[in-house]
């Protein structure tokens, strides 16, 4: 690995390495405040993750009205000794890896002997769940190998460790956070990186009745709400603003068009925000909306469109028996 300089030893089994320290703050202010200058106002859906944001997002997902981990977690159960194949030696990096739920499916099936010959590599923004999900894994498969690494998949997919092969996990349908075109460039530049025989493994939302979207992201306890809201606190704290979050309602529907979920925060009254780090004032009108996040979901003909656009190959289509969720396995051949 070409990080070994910042790669920290936390025990024999457990390193982690930061890539993120090395991000400007001056990059991240111009970023967020571009976003709530634009004429349709955003923040980036990356911001909704920091401790009590993470911690939202975990109670989401065992929210009865809230499917895709349920659904996603059921499929890997249903199918884990098919997926990690019969290398001898594997990196299991797994994309954007929160807690360590749907890793653990996985690694119940692997044989307690063969637990030696694998590396985990959790990626993720957050260092508390890196740090946490390492610690509890470590401890839940003595001789497995744990390489943190704290990163924006996104930015750092170069730095990725190659030296064996490596199946790559992405899921929870977090690519679909990202727009049609980005999503397809996104899996594109994973296709230039993987090696021959390396495999990919994807989990993605699949488009059904509206309703059942519309209330998975409007949940009766309004946690969602909460988790949505929180983001106002992250931007607070990360450039002083002064947003209240009272002052927004959670707005949530299905596009249709796009067929998408969108997130946004809807002002009840009109506002000036402003900070101390910056002289411009923003202004928001009663009725105006912040958008907060895009869920995209996926067609059959999606799947068979980024097979066709990457040049990846799909191995095996894993789905529910009413197809609300798809874990599809990809190889670059
Ligand atoms: C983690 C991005 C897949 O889009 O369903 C859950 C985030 N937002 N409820 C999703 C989320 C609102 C989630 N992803």
């Amino acid at each position: 690995m070409n990080n070994s300089d910042i790669a920290i030893q936390v025990n024999p089994h457990l390193t982690i390495s930061n890539y993120l320290s090395t991000e400007n703050e001056s990059d991240v202010l111009h970023e967020i405040l571009d976003g709530l200058k634009a004429e349709q106002k955003y923040i980036s859906s990356r911001f909704f993750y920091d401790e009590k944001g993470s911690a939202l997002f975990e109670e989401i997902t065992s929210l009865p009205e809230y499917y895709p981990t349920k659904t996603e977690t059921a499929i890997l159960k249903a199918n884990a000794t098919n997926i990690p194949g019969h290398y001898t030696n594997i990196d299991i990096i797994e994309l954007g890896s929160g807690d360590c739920t749907k890793i653990s499916v996985l690694l119940d099936a692997v044989q307690k002997n063969r637990m030696k010959h694998i590396n985990y590599i959790p990626v993720d923004v957050s260092e508390a769940a890196v740090l946490k999900s390492a610690d509890i894994l470590s401890l839940k498969y003595p001789g497995l190998t744990i390489h943190g690494l704290l990163a924006d998949f996104l930015k750092h997919l170069d730095q990725l460790p190659g030296e064996q092969k490596r199946l790559i996990c992405f899921f929870g349908s977090t690519l679909g956070n990202l727009d049609r075109k980005q999503a397809t460039n996104f899996l594109m530049n994973l296709k230039r990186i993987m090696n021959p025989g390396d495999q990919l493994i994807l989990g993605l939302d699949m488009v059904k009745d509206s309703s059942i979207l519309h209330k998975a992201y409007n949940d009766s306890q309004e946690i969602t709400a909460r988790f949505n809201k929180n983001i106002l606190n992250v931007i607070n704290e990360i450039i002083q603003t002064d947003f209240d979050t009272h002052n927004f309602e959670h707005y949530a529907f299905y596009n249709e068009q796009e067929a998408r979920i969108e997130m946004h925060l809807k002002a009840a009254k009109d506002m000036r925000i402003s900070s101390p780090l910056f002289v411009e004032k923003i202004d928001i009108k009663a009725g105006e909306t912040i958008h907060t996040e895009n869920s995209h979901k996926f067609t059959l003909a999606d799947i068979r469109k980024f097979e066709t656009l990457t040049g990846l190959k799909i191995q095996n289509i894993y789905t529910d028996k009413e197809q609300w969720f798809s874990l599809v396995s990809f190889i670059n051949i």
